[in-house]
């Protein structure tokens, strides 16, 4: 079959069978799972696909921010592996295929080698990245920024979780999950990740697989507006310094940028109010930004329109801006070499494929940074992500885990 491997197939019943064993863990009632980085669910998810790690008689070995990583020996002693993976971390009430799928994929390429004996020159790595997703510590993509170097252990460790009782290595601890290797990670040969697109294109279009191209930028913002909290009724509105009608500007100012700048998508994903009360002008607002463009000059002229936007409402109100910045990463480009791969194999599975840059955020956006790196898309039923009624059709499942190994096969004989 595909790029000159020996004709195995994954077992797609097999994988299809973990996903729906994964999702057991953290399981939420309309369907999905939720599994927030470094919570005991996290731990128990970990467990799981750890102990299918070593049954599959990989060397399993964990870093210091959780990172649990499997290995499959190669004939050459001194090659550097392949690795493959992905998250297996939520966002809240989240879906069963965002990350999973990447990961059990990894795994059942493994599995396949196992079942036809197959001996590969290159070491195959089975990656599960801790906390991808940043719902409860900030960066997102946090394992494999450092792995890759790009933020020092130390720093992550002191991280406090979202109501400051612990640490973000106390609850690594907690868990289980602390571990000693090494930091950053041993650079592989390549790597490549198989994920559902969230997003509507290849389903819109009919086709089987995307070869990603790269990832755009990011940037994550908490902005805090401090006004005065006062009484709803006595105060006239020329005396108010109202930060939730600020905030209420800036939901708006966000979405007018994305029809100035072209590609530009932007998001309010929480915000609250304090005292938040019926009777009380709002004193002070929370809320977060995330605007994203593969073009990072566009990136920055929407954070300037933005701030300059913001800036003149808190003046107009009397309201004065705090900010804190979250996550920002610049647009990722991935390998010509594995891209072209990705396409290849497509051909030779018979499926259509399709380049396509990716909207979200992905582990391989960072392992990009240090080696030949690539990604898979899937088609993900009516485009729906980051949400319980996330779903891939297994058909698309089972083809996207052959594509991962045909992928992977021509690379571990590199
Ligand atoms: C990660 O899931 C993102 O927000 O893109
Ligand atoms: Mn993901
Ligand atoms: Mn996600």
């Amino acid at each position: 079959m595909a790029a000159g491997s020996p004709g195995l197939r994954i077992n797609g019943a097999r994988l299809l069978e973990s996903l729906a064993r994964l999702a057991e863990i953290g399981a939420t009632p309309e369907g999905g799972a939720e599994r927030l980085a470094f919570t005991p669910e996290d731990g128990a998810g970990r467990d799981l696909v750890r102990s299918w790690m070593e049954d599959a008689g990989l060397e399993v070995r964990v870093d210091g921010i959780g990172n649990v990583i499997g290995r499959r020996a190669g004939e050459d002693p001194d090659a550097a592996p392949v690795m493959l993976g992905s998250h297996i971390d939520t966002v809240g009430n989240g879906g069963r295929y965002d990350g999973n799928l990447g990961v059990l994929a990894a795994l059942e390429v493994a599995r396949t080698l196992n079942d036809g004996n197959t001996r590969t020159r290159r070491p195959l790595e089975v990656a599960i990245f801790s906390n991808e997703e940043g719902s409860r510590y900030h960066p997102d993509m946090m394992g494999s920024l450092v792995y890759t170097g790009g933020l020092d252990l130390e720093t992550a460790w002191a991280l406090r979780n979202p109501d400051g009782s612990q640490t973000l290595k106390e609850e690594l601890e907690a868990i289980g999950y602390l571990g000693d290797a090494p930091l950053p990670g041993p650079v592989p040969a390549a790597y490549v990740e198989l994920h559902i697109e969230q997003g509507p294109v290849l389903e819109a279009e009919n086709i089987d697989f995307g070869a990603v191209t790269g990832v755009q930028g990011i940037l994550w913002e908490e902005i805090t507006l401090n006004g005065k909290a006062n009484h709803a009724g006595t105060t006239p509105m020329r005396f108010r310094h109202d930060a939730g009608v600020v905030a209420a500007e800036a939901v708006l100012l966000a979405r007018r940028l994305t029809r100035e700048i072209p590609a530009q998508v932007a998001t309010v994903g929480r915000m609250s109010f304090a005292p938040g009360l019926t009777n009380v002008v709002p004193g002070r607002a929370t809320f977060t930004l995330d605007i994203r463009n593969p073009d990072p000059d566009r990136l920055l002229r929407a954070e300037d329109g933005f701030f300059s936007g913001l800036d003149a409402a808190a003046e107009r109100e009397g309201v004065r801006i705090e900010r804190r910045e979250l996550a920002r990463f610049g647009p990722a480009v991935f390998d010509e070499k594995v891209i072209s791969l990705v396409e290849e194999v497509a051909a030779t599975l018979g499926k259509s494929c399709r380049r396509m840059p990716s909207g979200a955020g992905h582990d391989a956006q960072m392992l990009s940074r240090v080696c030949p790196t690539g990604m898979v898309f899937v088609p993900s039923v009516g485009g729906v992500s980051h949400n319980p009624t996330e779903f891939t059709r297994d058909a698309d499942v089972a083809a996207g885990g052959n594509a991962l190994f045909a992928v992977a096969f021509k690379l571990l004989k590199s």
